[in-house]
């Protein structure tokens, strides 16, 4: 006879729903704004009105003379704070504006309206100076720095590239540029801080309430003891939320200046510069192949930008060392500091913008060799990752390009091509897909209940994902229980320390924690006889995980994206008519929540292919775009019919759960589909993204 809780065994993989769609739907779930504590006031921030210089004077009296104004911070008066080491949450310091939009006061008021109201009325002086926000090729500023982002080297080469590029007998030499891009998520950075003596309670929005208390501590001089911040829910981050921001800074000064709880929600049109963007990138491709496209030479060379106050470098060369083999290559990014607002993670740093590059000059070298685009990859599919010689963990990239061409009829392409009717063109495109696999050490807990039921806690955080839903079925897997009997507390730093929900790693480390722990349970369980003491049995974990440049495999996940657009020659309209990606992944934990992860990250490399874009504003320093009535994210009239679909990967070289990450795989390479898709239809190649009507026509 079939054991009945079998099925409960194998909780993951089973489509779960989320545990908190009803409190979503109902509106009870909590967001960082929605803590009224008692006598809570509300700031608002002015932003700087210059690129660079420095404030002169601050006039307060008239904001200060406002009905319900309670306090009107500045450089003057603001609580000094202590070191960290980022410079973006040093606000109201000193004097120096390191670029428009940067913090130079903040309003605290009774109410949300009175602070708006009397910021307008903060008179601020400044001594302006020249300022240079534009990346151009060739900058004087521009350098070489050590590290891109993420901890990679900024060069490599391997081999004699420039000589062996000359010598190819198929090459493609050609610049991609991808514009300055907003994470712009629903809910905007926000915290409501309260002290209570010594003791600080901050509720935010954050991919990682972890890193916030590190940070408060070291500012406000608090052992992290003394400090207890909460995400409970979260309106998505998309990496602006990965690192503190200034919202929770201000928040925590306002609270302890005001003497009362105090709730920093930063307006839309203040979040363009003071919490990240993708950085722009110029990138030129040069690819050099045998007749039988096999690439002999692969060039990646990227310019970007970043601000005065940090460095930061979008990694964009980064998936050319591991794509596709090749003997000689070089991967390398310079960098100019300019008077810019600060670049941060966007969802796939590196890997979004570079996928662009290298998989449309992919299709540029398919066209020049006059070949299939899936099959060319196909042919440069390695077992070995060029840069670093590693044997893959597991790559089903042929495999994935294979199914989605099967599932999208890619053999049809040409007809439909031919059947373009009227104004519009039809075309198809195809390109891969890849992302790392990343880990990070957490802890766990897990308690078992004389009822029956289990409690496992870890300060993991829910930006949206499932988060909650999917760590109770590696728990309920772990422990043989059904799902229902497992609760789950996340987002609260006073549980278990655990990473952000960052990198797709969210999943891979919490689940390993909380596998753990719930195994370490089950032996304790097992080795007890009679019933449980009245406070049950608990047990921890305190996973490692395992740092890449441990492991002989190199990993990562893989995918291919297959697209077709129509293109109004009298409009220059592009549309999407259908979107269909297959990914290797490894494990699919839960397959509902991840369908959803791969066809939000899949409908926002839409956006970049077709409609999001910032412009740096060479006059003001900033940039033009301040809320979603300018910045086009894709809404629902815009998404055709997309389809996420994956392969079984079984991979034995990741963690207890086998599972890859999914948070950002499907923004990496969509946009290169979709633009190969374009040239397919109109047979003119568009180098610069997004592809909006006035660069068609
Ligand atoms: Mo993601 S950009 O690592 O939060």
């Amino acid at each position: 006879m079939a054991d009945p809780l079998a099925a409960h065994h194998t909780a993951t993989g089973a489509p779960a729903e989320r545990r908190e769609g009803r409190q979503k739907v109902t509106g009870t779930a909590r967001y960082a704004a929605e803590h009224p504590l008692p006598g809570r006031a509300h700031a608002w921030p002015v932003q700087a009105a210059v690129a660079r210089g420095r404030v002169r004077a601050v006039d307060t009296s008239d904001a200060l003379s406002m009905p319900g104004v309670l306090a009107v911070l500045t450089h003057e008066n603001a609580p000094r704070l202590g070191e960290q080491d980022d410079a973006t949450l040093a606000v109201l310091q000193d004097d120096r504006v390191p670029h428009r939009g940067w913090f130079v006061a903040l309003v605290v008021a009774e109410t949300l309206e009175q602070a708006r109201d009397a910021a307008a009325e903060v008179h601020v002086d400044y001594a302006a100076e020249d300022h240079d926000v534009l990346l151009t090729a060739d900058h004087p500023a521009a350098y070489v720095p050590e590290e891109a982002n993420g901890g990679n080297p900024a060069t490599r080469e391997r081999g004699t590239p420039d000589a062996d590029f000359a010598a190819a007998p198929v090459r493609i030499d050609a610049v991609y540029r991808v514009p300055p891009l907003h994470n712009h998520p629903m809910e905007p950075h926000t915290s409501t801080a309260h002290w209570d003596g010594d003791r600080l309670t901050v509720h935010t929005s954050s991919q990682g309430t972890t890193a916030v208390r590190r940070t408060l501590a070291a500012l406000f001089g608090l052992d992290e003891e003394r400090i207890t911040v909460t995400a409970e829910h979260v309106g998505g981050g998309f990496g602006s939320k990965g690192t503190p921001r200034p919202d929770v800074v201000l928040a925590t000064m306002a609270a302890r200046r005001a003497g009362r709880p105090v709730t920093v929600s930063l307006p839309r049109r203040q979040l363009a510069t003071v919490v990240g963007h993708r950085a722009p990138t110029v990138q030129r491709l040069r690819l050099g192949a045998d007749r039988d496209g096999r690439l002999t030479s692969l060039i990646h060379e990227v310019d970007t930008h970043t601000s005065r106050l940090k460095e930061f470098v979008e990694q964009a060369a980064v998936p050319s060392r591991v794509m596709y083999g090749s003997p000689h290559s070089r991967t390398l990014h310079r960098v100019t500091p300019l008077d810019v607002p600060s670049p941060s993670w966007m969802r796939a740093p590196g890997e979004a913008p570079g996928m662009y590059a290298l998989e449309s000059a992919m299709d540029e070298l398919a066209d020049a060799l006059g070949t299939d685009p899936v099959e060319l990859r196909i042919v440069n599919d390695t077992a070995h990752e060029p840069d670093s010689g590693k044997p893959f963990s597991s790559r089903h990239l042929a495999e994935c390009l294979r199914e989605g061409a099967r599932r999208f009829d890619w053999a049809g392409r040409a007809v439909r091509a031919r059947a373009s009717t009227g104004n519009l063109l039809v075309g198809s495109g195809v390109a891969s897909a890849t992302y790392p696999v990343m880990v990070s050490p957490s802890t766990a807990s897990a308690h078992a209940l004389p009822d029956g039921s289990f409690a496992v806690r870890i300060n993991a955080t829910d930006i949206g994902t499932g988060a909650r839903t999917v760590l109770a079925q590696v728990a309920a897997d772990a422990l043989g229980t059904p799902l229902d009997r497992v609760r789950i507390e996340v987002g609260n730093s006073d549980l278990p320390t655990a990473p952000l929900a960052g990198g797709s790693s969210g999943t891979a480390s919490w689940g390993w924690a909380v596998h753990e722990a719930c195994t370490r349970l089950t032996e304790r369980l097992a080795a007890h006889s009679g019933p449980l003491p009245a406070d049950g049995l608990d047990a921890r974990a305190d996973t490692t995980g395992t740092a890449d440049a441990d492991s002989p495999y190199a990993r990562h996940s893989f995918g291919a994206h297959f697209a077709e657009v129509a293109v109004d020659t009298v409009t220059g309209e592009v549309r999407v008519r259908r979107l269909l990606s297959v990914f290797a992944a490894g494990r699919i934990l839960n397959e509902r929540t991840a369908r959803s992860q791969f066809i939000g990250g899949m409908t926002m490399g839409l956006g970049m292919a077709l409609t999001e874009s910032s412009t740096v504003d060479a006059s003001f320093g900033d940039f033009a775009e301040r809320d979603l009535a300018s910045y086009h994210v894709p809404v629902h009239a815009d998404v055709p019919a997309i389809e996420a679909h994956w392969i079984d990967e079984h991979d034995p070289h990741l963690n207890p759960m086998g599972s890859k990450g999914i948070g950002e795989i499907g923004i990496v390479g969509t946009a290169a589909a979709i633009g190969n898709a374009v040239h397919h239809a109109t047979g003119v190649r568009f180098r610069e993204l997004p592809l909006t009507p006035d660069r068609i026509l």
